[in-house]
């Protein structure tokens, strides 16, 4: 199906100031929609509080031991991640309230999607810390330098592309938390990535509508950032300590990446969208959709690649266990 826009060529391109304006009412209708279907949730019913105990300094508890963590090794690098990047909070509300403003419609998205935000790590850290998941001082010392150096958008020029990369990003966290959960060996643990995973499906879903409107709006604009973004995607915790490292492992272990990043965050968000359908474009948005197809299909080329070396790493895996079995 080719999907026609209003677009009239040559026509003026819209500012941040224009757009701002033109989405607001759409920003209330969302926001009017967000607050009716989030459910309202208890960070310490997610908690297992009675697991818990004192650790060592003024209370003169027991130092944190790596044996007392009740949670896989992959489920151990990837919380610190998930955590690490829901601390920065205080840099992402800066970020997103200098563009999208405090007042009005967009105002109350902005103080209310921080909120709901809040609620993750405070959840997380709670259950890392009462059920000794990690090494307490490791993870202080990390939020420490992590928040110390701030977290600056790559996309702060621009409206669009933030709207654009924040679409994408939320589902990146949404799949994240899920398949950390699944794979953390703690169901307690799934149970409350679970939680958190639907929120962050909401975000996605009230970005992903802005960017359907933003297309309707702007559509040679909407589709030059939506492919900017695609192609200069990088997760919001890039600037942790040691984050590539976390990376690669968190990819060999099925939580994060090629694959899942083209086929459960990029593919959902531009199919919905039908962004590869949407025709009457300018030259500008035709040449945009033109090489968001392209990366698209190296991408998946590469994730192809991808998948063949993890299929691969695990059969030698399972042979060595194999032979030390025989
Ligand atoms: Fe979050
Ligand atoms: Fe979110």
């Amino acid at each position: 199906m080719t999907l026609a826009t209003p677009y009239a060529p040559g026509s003026e391109q819209w500012t941040d100031a224009r757009l701002l304006y033109a989405l607001e009412e759409v920003v209330e209708k969302e926001l009017n929609r967000h607050l009716k279907i989030a459910k309202d949730w208890m960070p310490h019913e997610y908690v297992p509080w009675s697991d818990g105990r004192n650790f060592d300094g003024p209370l003169g508890g027991d130092p944190w031991e790596p044996e007392q963590s009740k949670v896989t090794d992959i489920g151990r690098i990837a919380l610190v991640v998930n955590l690490l990047t829901e601390d920065n909070l205080p840099s992402y509300h800066h970020e997103i309230a200098t563009l999208f403003g405090r007042d009005g419609a967009w105002g109350t998205w902005v103080h209310r999607w921080t909120a709901e935000e809040g609620r993750h790590g405070i959840v997380m850290r709670d259950y890392l810390l009462t059920s000794r998941a990690v090494d307490p001082v490791k993870l202080e010392e990390f939020r420490m330098a992590h928040m110390s150096e701030g977290f600056e958008s790559d996309n702060r020029h621009s409206m669009l592309h933030s709207v654009a990369y924040v679409a994408f990003q939320e589902l990146a966290t949404r799949i994240s938390h899920r398949n950390t959960g699944h794979q953390s060996g703690d169901p307690v643990c799934d149970r409350m990535l679970a939680r958190i995973a639907t929120d962050e499906n909401l975000h996605m879903v009230f970005y992903r509508n802005l960017l359907r409107a933003a297309f309707e709006l702007a559509p040679d604009q909407t589709m030059s950032a939506v492919r900017d973004v695609v192609v200069n995607f990088r997760m919001p915790g890039h600037g942790m300590p040691g984050f590539e490292r976390a990376a690669a492992q968190m990819a060999i272990g099925g939580i994060y990446n090629l694959r899942i990043h083209h086929d459960d965050v990029l593919q959902p968000v531009l199919r919905h969208l039908k962004v590869m359908e949407i025709g009457g474009l300018g030259p500008e948005g035709l040449k945009a959709q033109e090489e968001l197809g392209l990366y698209l299909d190296g991408l998946d080329g590469e994730a192809r690649k991808l998948d063949e070396r993890l299929a691969a790493r695990r059969a030698r895996i399972e042979a060595r266990k194999a032979a030390a079995g025989a």
